[in-house]
């Protein structure tokens, strides 16, 4: 079979578009003809050797081949599953706990991160949910529940995870400002932002206003800055960013929020992500939340994909077809 291989960090010039062998599954996995996948940016992040994508594998990352988010049918079920069947239509994320793999045509994928794919949504479609469209809500609907009537600011919200989370706290009934690039403002208005900000022309911590929540999915500043822009009770959740940025997250963010009223600190990971996957589907036939994609590739594309949406080229999803030779 096809995959995108990566036998070492660096550029998009290291990535492989090469033939490996078709996996099959061990217990408690799915064997899954993936037809879609999409980038995030935490593909990047691991092609480039990020320190957090190092703690797994310090000179070249311990998986062989790229990607987290698939959607395809179910081809062969290995003992002990019971959920699914061949011939099933499902999506998921492959990331938690610790997977790679979702750049090639089959992946073998564990039971408990697979959900079923619902008929009305395109292979295509459901590939841009899994990591996302996941992170997007259980952030908003974590430790601290967004509420109608919540000023909610999103940074980065022109991102894939951005463009959902914008799309999610206006469903919940938030007045919400997108913060991203000039060219990704018009789509950030179109899709419900009540609100828009350039992140070159304006830093919003020193704009005055005041947010119950923030949402940051590209933080790079200090908690402290933050902290200004937080109302009495307002809550600060990172999702990514520099390691300066998560660092302080993590380790002062709990103390701060102990000491003061604001609360700050990385985005809460439910390792059961079904109820949310249940949560996005309905949205998405209501036509709620949906999916904002940029454009499709074919796998063979996909160095080249990586490298626009590291320049900032991208705006929401770019998704890769997959073509199989006998379909
Ligand atoms: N915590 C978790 O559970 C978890 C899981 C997976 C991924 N992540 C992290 O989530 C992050 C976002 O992923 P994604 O897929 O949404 O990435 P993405 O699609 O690349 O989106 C990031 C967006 O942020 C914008 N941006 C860049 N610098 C900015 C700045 N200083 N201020 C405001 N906006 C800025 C980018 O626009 P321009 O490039 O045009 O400037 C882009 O639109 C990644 O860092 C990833 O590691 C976290």
């Amino acid at each position: 079979m096809k995959a995108i291989v990566i036998p070492k960090y660096g550029g998009p010039e290291v990535l492989q578009y090469v033939d490996v062998d078709k996996p099959s599954p061990a217990e408690g996995e799915v064997l899954v003809k993936n037809h879609a996948s999409s980038l995030n940016g935490s593909d990047f992040e691991v092609m480039r050797g990020a320190w957090a994508a190092r703690l797994g594998g310090p000179r070249r990352t311990k998986h062989k081949i790229l990607g987290t988010d698939i959607a395809g049918r179910v081809e062969a079920v290995g003992s002990g599953v019971t959920k699914f069947k061949p011939d099933d239509d499902v999506f998921g994320d492959l990331l938690y706990p610790g997977g790679y793999g979702a750049f090639a045509e089959y992946v073998c994928a564990q039971e408990k991160v697979l959900a079923l794919k619902p008929p009305c949504m395109t292979f295509e479609e459901a590939a841009t949910y899994p990591e996302s469209g996941i992170i997007a809500i259980q952030s908003l609907r974590g430790k601290r529940q967004i509420q109608p009537g919540d000023k909610v600011l999103i940074n980065g919200a022109g991102g894939g995870m951005g463009t959902f989370a914008v799309q999610i706290a206006k469903y919940y009934g938030a007045e919400v400002t997108g913060v991203d690039s000039t060219m990704k403002l018009d789509i950030l208005r179109s899709i419900g932002a009540d609100y828009v900000m350039d992140y070159k022309e304006v830093d919003f911590t020193k704009t005055g206003e005041r947010y119950d929540m923030i949402l940051d999915t590209v933080a790079r500043r200090s908690l402290f800055a933050y902290r200004r822009a937080l109302k009495h009770d307002g809550m600060l959740i990172i999702v990514g960013g520099s390691r300066s940025a998560l660092f302080q997250a993590f380790v002062l963010g709990p103390l701060m929020s102990r000491i003061g009223s604001k609360k700050m600190g990385i985005n809460p990971i439910n390792m059961d992500p079904m109820q949310d996957y249940e949560i996005l589907s309905e949205l998405y036939e209501a036509g709620k939340v949906v999916p904002v994609i940029d454009r499709r590739v074919p796998l063979s594309e996909v160095p080249d994909a990586l490298k626009d949406l590291e320049e900032g080229q991208v705006i929401g999803k770019v998704v890769i077809s997959i073509e199989h030779d006998n379909t």
